[in-house]
């Protein structure tokens, strides 16, 4: 029997796409699932697109197999995954590989990255982004693990991944769980950017009175432009879609409640724990949180709210496509900054222009906009934020005056814009000379001698508050 190159065991959507996309590329794929029907339903419904070896159990699984082996593990992840893990790991030798393409917690990732590598094994904790569709046709992929695994496992990746301009979307992200780290980042920035095209629907909606199918144009519009990305691509198609039973639009016929699997929450907790203002991130994930309490918001329904009248139409689409764009290019500093902070907590050397070259493609988020955050980090790779990048300082400036009548539309006619409005708090917080954080430390001082820094000198100071109010050195 002619043994297989890499293997897939998990044959859901995801796995199954997947196995196929490597078949189509030549590689002979060893495929395996639980319940074994699944295997035999994508041999035989596949089996002409490449050559697949299926196996009814993981031993038979391994054994298809060349040296080193390689092998997919495409399931749910939580504590199944920890399963399989051992049950693949008790079958292999040192040497082999075993990739975790779910998305797994990084935390996770390191500590089965660790385990495995004291018995000779590599884990390769792997984002993959772009869903069933981009599993199949061409995923944005994230390897994490040893430079060894990137060796042999690298260049089956790349050639499986999305192209943009001919360059992979697919790097070696770096060790251990460097790899789910920036995939969980990712999708954190898929929720903030989901929010603020949300938000976007929503004040246009409220303040203009127009119905979804004609913001579904406005948004094919703005997708020509420096909004162009797969997400606004896919509102205009989700606003123009009508439910065939009711004649309604789509939107409208969906229950409000935003679910989430959890890699938002798991942004929002990392950051939180490196001390990192991802302020989009969190106000979409906390967003999605209010949406999902029915019973608090029909108590909350009859709240006194303000006048919806007296909008001027005229600017406020244009004003929304600049507001929508600058809290755009802020979701995407805080998450770079959050990657450039775990890079150094973990020592990954994380290289972020590399991380923006492989999003431009194949996953949820890609967009033009990740040339440009390319283009950022090329001309500094040290740049302390995007904000700061000349490009995006001049779209800041361009649209600040949009984003300040966005806001104040949005408070005045009380349409909850979070993402927008946070993220403008963040511009101008990040922009300030001095903050009240000043005050903060005086009254952390007077409370709970807490101490201080001085403006004018080193060291640490407190002041006898309760006693003659001179200061001291710490
Ligand atoms: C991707 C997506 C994918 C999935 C999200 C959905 O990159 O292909 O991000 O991973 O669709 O996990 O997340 P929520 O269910 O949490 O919205």
């Amino acid at each position: 029997m002619d043994l297989a190159d890499i293997g897939v065991t998990g044959l859901a959507t995801m796995g199954r796409n997947l196995a196929r996309n490597l078949a189509r590329h030549g590689y002979a794929v060893a495929v395996h699932n639980r319940t074994h029907s699944r295997t035999q339903q994508l041999v035989k419904e596949f089996g002409g697109e490449g050559t697949f070896v299926p196996s009814e159990d993981l031993a038979g699984f391994v054994a298809s197999l060349k040296r080193p082996r390689r092998a997919i593990i495409m399931v749910k992840a939580g504590a199944g995954t920890d399963a399989v893990i051992d049950q693949l790991a008790a079958l292999m030798e040192p040497g082999d590989m075993i990739v975790d393409g779910g998305n797994a917690h990084y935390a996770d990732t390191r500590r089965r990255e660790a385990a495995l590598r004291e018995r000779g094994l590599h884990f390769v904790g792997t984002g993959i982004s772009g869903g069933e569709e981009g599993a199949l046709l061409g995923p944005s992929i994230m390897p994490g693990g040893s430079a060894e695994s990137w060796e042999a496992l690298g260049p089956i990746l790349q050639d499986i991944s999305a192209k943009v301009d001919g360059v992979p979307c697919c790097v070696h992200v770096g060790p251990d769980g460097a790899g789910h780290f920036v995939k969980m980042v990712h999708n954190g920035i898929e929720y903030s950017d989901m929010q603020l095209i949300a938000e976007s629907y929503d004040l246009l909606r409220q303040a203009l009175g127009v119905t979804p199918s004609e913001l579904a144009g406005v948004f094919r519009e703005w997708n020509k432009g420096d909004l162009d990305s797969y997400l606004i691509e896919i509102t205009a198609e989700v606003l123009e879609q009508v439910d065939a039973e009711t004649g309604r639009p789509f939107v409208d016929i969906v229950v409000d409640q935003a679910e989430q699997k959890g890699t938002g929450r798991w942004t929002v907790q990392s950051a939180l724990d490196l001390g990192v203002p991802v302020t989009g991130i969190a106000e979409a994930t906390f967003a999605r949180a209010l949406s999902g309490h029915p019973e608090q918001r029909a108590a909350a329904a009859s709240l006194a709210g303000p006048d919806l009248s007296g909008v001027d139409g005229r600017e406020l689409v244009e004003d929304v496509r600049q507001a929508l764009y600058a809290s755009k290019i802020v979701a995407y500093a805080q998450g770079f900054d959050q990657m450039a902070a775990a890079s150094r907590e973990y020592g990954w050397d994380l290289d972020l222009g590399a991380m923006a070259t492989i999003w431009r493609g194949g996953c949820i988020i890609r967009a033009k906009f990740l040339d440009r955050i390319r283009a950022a980090y090329d001309a500094d790779p040290h740049l302390p934020t995007l904000l700061a990048d000349p490009t995006f300082a001049g779209a800041l400036a361009a649209a600040q005056e949009s984003w300040r009548r966005v806001v104040t539309t949005a408070v005045r006619i009380g349409v909850p814009t979070p993402g927008f409005s946070s993220a403008l708090a963040y511009y101008d917080g990040l922009r300030r000379d001095r903050l009240p954080a000043s005050l903060v430390q005086g009254l952390r001082d007077y409370f709970g001698a807490h101490t201080y820094r001085r403006v004018d000198k080193e060291g640490a100071f407190h002041v006898d508050w309760s006693g003659d109010r001179a200061e001291r050195p710490a």
